[in-house]
C-alpha cells in the first residue's frame, strides 16, 4: 500500500535546493550566483522551521539521528536487515544536517567574501572553496547512498522524494 510519506514544502525545498547547489558549484560566480546561494540558504532555513512545525515525516522528532538510533541502524545494516524507516534512516537524517549546514556556512562566508571589512583577506575565499569542495564530496555520497538503499531495500526513496509515497509502510521492521 503507497503510504503518504514527504509533503509538498520538503519535496519543493530539495529539488529547489538540489538545482541551485549544482548550478552554484558548476556555474559562473556572478550576481545569479549570489542571489542563488542566498536563496538556497533561504530555503534551507524555512526548511528547519518546517521541520519543527510540519508535518509528522518532516518533523526533526521523526528523524533526529539519536546515538541509539544511529546503533541500530548500523546493526541492522551490519545483519544484513536494513531497518525501514518512513522518515529519513538515522545515517540518511545525519546527512540532511550536515549539506544543509554546508549550504548554510557557504552563503555566510560568501557573504563575508564581499564585506569591507575582510577587503584584502583571503582567508573567507579559501573557506568559501573548501566549503563548496566538501559539499561536492557529501553531495555524491549522498546521491550514490539514495542509490545503494532504494536497490537494497527495494523501496525507491528517489521516486518518493518525487511523488511523495513511499510503497511500504511498515515502520522500523526490516525492509520487506
Ligand atoms: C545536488 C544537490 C542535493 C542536495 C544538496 C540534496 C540534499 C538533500 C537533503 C538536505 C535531504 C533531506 C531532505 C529533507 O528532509 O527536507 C535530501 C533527501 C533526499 N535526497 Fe537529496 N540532495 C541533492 C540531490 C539529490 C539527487 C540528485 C537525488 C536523486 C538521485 C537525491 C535524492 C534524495 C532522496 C531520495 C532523499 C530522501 C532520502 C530518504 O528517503 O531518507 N538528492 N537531499
Ligand atoms: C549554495 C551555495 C553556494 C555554493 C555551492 C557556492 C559555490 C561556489 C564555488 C564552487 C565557487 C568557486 C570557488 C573557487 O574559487 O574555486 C564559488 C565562488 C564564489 N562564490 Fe559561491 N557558492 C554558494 C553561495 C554563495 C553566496 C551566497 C555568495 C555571496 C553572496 C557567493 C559568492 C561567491 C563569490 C564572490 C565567488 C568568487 C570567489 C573568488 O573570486 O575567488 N557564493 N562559490
Amino acid at each position: 500500500m503507497p503510504v503518504k510519506t514527504w509533503d509538498i514544502w520538503v519535496r519543493f525545498t530539495h529539488w529547489g535546493v538540489a538545482g541551485i547547489v549544482v548550478w552554484n558549484l558548476f556555474g559562473p560566480t556572478d550576481q545569479v550566483h549570489r542571489i542563488l546561494g542566498y536563496v538556497a540558504a533561504g530555503l534551507v532555513m524555512s526548511r528547519i522551521v518546517w521541520g519543527v512545525i510540519g508535518t509528522t515525516n518532516a518533523r526533526f522528532s521523526a528523524w533526529w539521528p539519536t546515538r541509539s538510533r544511529l546503533r541500530e541502524y548500523l546493526r541492522s545494516l551490519a545483519t544484513g536487515k536494513p531497518q525501514h524507516h518512513l522518515s529519513h534512516n538515522p545515517l540518511g537524517g545525519l546527512m540532511a544536517l550536515t549539506l544543509w549546514l554546508l549550504i548554510l556556512t557557504l552563503a555566510v562566508s560568501g557573504w563575508m567574501m564581499r564585506l569591507d571589512a575582510f577587503w584584502g583577506e583571503d582567508w573567507p575565499q579559501i573557506l568559501h572553496a573548501c566549503l563548496s569542495i566538501a559539499l561536492q564530496v557529501c553531495v555524491c555520497v549522498h546521491i550514490l547512498s539514495a542509490i545503494v538503499m532504494s536497490v537494497w531495500t527495494r523501496e525507491n526513496l528517489i521516486s518518493a522524494m518525487l511523488t511523495g509515497f513511499k510503497r511500504h509502510s511498515r515502520e522500523k521492521g526490516p525492509s520487506p
